[in-house]
């Protein structure tokens, strides 16, 4: 069988800064439907606008789901071992729509398409995909799809090239709130994780071109945007020109935008001044994910976190006396390679003294080609999976609680859209980041409207809209 060269592949290095202007609209692609089926995180979520910009551009138009596409995309994550099963199984059952649809294309693309082992297995038992690329190369997709040759195409790249401008070309999911990549990649390292393989080294995009896309939303009438890196305190640190994240914030924040929000932070490195602009800032929302992963030091120098408990701890502290009512959620990692119940009980301890506003919650997953796939690990599965329960009962009760403080209040709500909890409602989000679904008139839809808090649940408040 005549295999493609994955080592030519990726030779290919990308060095051109591409930026699309017009249209490419082709006959070849004209009113073809597409689907894209997005895992993992915000960075997927917005390479998948990005995507369907691309897409459109070349005059494809969306397809109500994946039985009436004439294109599939499935952008995946690579974070968790689960991730993997579900992108097999998806793809399984497009493999059976081909037989329908002779004309139909199959392309993989996202973290996992960075995975040797991935496309090795590509390459040996899904030979009926026709396209996988990498998150290096997303912008090279029309070139790719009007040159496709028969059977699989394989263009993943292993160098991350320069940072590409692609301009406004985004098909982003919402009218009112938007996500910003402020820099690709992560240089951290972390034991566990796999993202600094699957995305490459940390790249901040030129703020100039930053606050231009916030000016570009602001005129379209947007209400919000997210700045979007792996470690977003790390931002111009590699522009080597002085740049700092809290500057980014301060130029974003005086640009007027409504609502501005960031993530993910890191705790190391995480400077007073950062804390000072958010604060400073109405505009800056009071809403910091700042992720824990273990509150024992001896997992966490395993893990390569650069922090210790208490500079954890001082970090949590500082930001709640300074920032007026931030509400600050994390990440946790429970059974890392031979975590004790001493090391678990640590990070109930300081989940204990945060009372965090919510937390995501994962079972360690060894990933190939990190450090900590390569520990020898004693704990077995089913003590993982009753710490995770029992630090999940912790954290609900915590966030609970601190959903039950808004009740009676009256808060602002961007409302974004309408809530699956009623014809009559529509949900949206407070300064803190938490969900409410507002009895309210439809038209308000799009628009930040006082909200009194009417009832308060584990993950959400209810509400209807004040008089002013
Ligand atoms: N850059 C962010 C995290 C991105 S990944 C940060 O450093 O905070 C999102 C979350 O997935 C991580 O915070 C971590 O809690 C979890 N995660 C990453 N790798 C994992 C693994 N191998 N097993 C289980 N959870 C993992
Ligand atoms: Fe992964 Fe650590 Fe980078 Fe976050 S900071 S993306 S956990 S390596
Ligand atoms: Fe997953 Fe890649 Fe994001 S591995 S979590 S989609 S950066």
């Amino acid at each position: 069988m005549n295999l493609p060269n994955m080592q030519e592949a990726k030779r290919r290095d990308l060095n051109t800064h591409y930026r699309y202007e017009a249209p490419l609209v082709n006959n070849q692609f004209k009113d073809q439907k597409y689907f894209i089926k997005t895992y993992g995180c915000q960075m997927n979520v917005h390479d998948s606008e990005e995507i369907a910009g691309l897409l459109e551009n070349l005059g494809y138009v969306p397809a109500t789901s994946e039985l009436d596409a004439d294109l599939i995309i499935l952008n995946t994550c690579a974070i968790r071992e689960n991730a993997h099963d579900k992108v097999f199984g998806f793809l399984g059952r497009c493999k059976h729509l081909k037989k329908e649809n002779k004309n139909l294309k199959l392309v993989l693309c996202g973290c996992m398409a960075q995975e040797k082992s991935v496309v090795d297995e590509i390459m040996e038992h899904h030979t009926y995909i026709d396209l996988v690329f990498g998150t290096h190369n997303i912008h090279e997709l029309p070139n790719y799809l009007m040159n496709l040759k028969a059977g699989l195409n394989i263009e993943v790249k292993s160098n991350e090239g320069d940072v590409i401008e692609v301009g406004e070309n985004f098909k982003r999911d919402s009218q009112y709130v938007a996500w910003i990549n402020i820099m690709y990649g992560c240089d951290k390292f972390c034991t566990y994780c796999i993202v600094p393989y699957t995305r490459g080294k940390e790249r901040s995009r030129k703020m100039e071109d930053v606050l231009r896309e916030v000016n570009c939303l602001k005129e379209k009438g947007y209400k919000e945007v997210t700045l979007l890196g792996q470690n977003v305190n790390a931002y111009g640190h590699d522009l080597e020109d002085g740049t700092t994240f809290a500057k980014l914030l301060e130029n974003v924040a005086l640009t007027g935008m409504d609502r501005i929000r960031f993530v993910t932070s890191h705790p190391w490195n995480f400077t007073d001044e950062m804390i000072d602009i958010i604060a400073k800032y109405p505009n800056i929302m009071p809403y910091i994910h700042l992720p824990l992963q273990s509150g024992s030091d001896r997992i966490l120098k395993l893990m390569g976190r650069r922090y210790t408990k208490a500079e954890y701890l001082a970090l949590f502290h500082k930001m709640k006396e300074r920032i007026p009512h931030v509400s600050i959620t994390t990440d946790i990692i429970v059974g890392f390679p031979n975590e004790s119940d001493a090391d678990f009980e640590e990070t109930l301890k300081v989940v204990d003294e945060c009372q965090f506003d919510g937390a995501f919650t994962f079972i360690y997953s060894p990933r190939e080609g990190t450090p900590a796939a390569k520990m020898t690990d004693s704990i077995p599965l089913a003590i993982k999976e009753e710490r995770l329960h029992r630090l999940n009962e912790i954290v609900n009760k915590y966030s609970n609680m601190n959903n039950q403080k808004y009740l009676d209040k009256i808060v602002p709500v961007l409302l974004v859209g309408p809530s699956e909890k009623g014809q009559d409602k529509l949900y949206g989000y407070t300064d803190t980041m938490k969900l409410v679904n507002v009895q309210c008139d439809k038209a308000l839809e799009g628009q930040i409207v006082p909200v009194k808090i009417t009832e308060a649940k584990s993950f959400s408040l209810d509400g209807i809209v004040a008089e002013k």
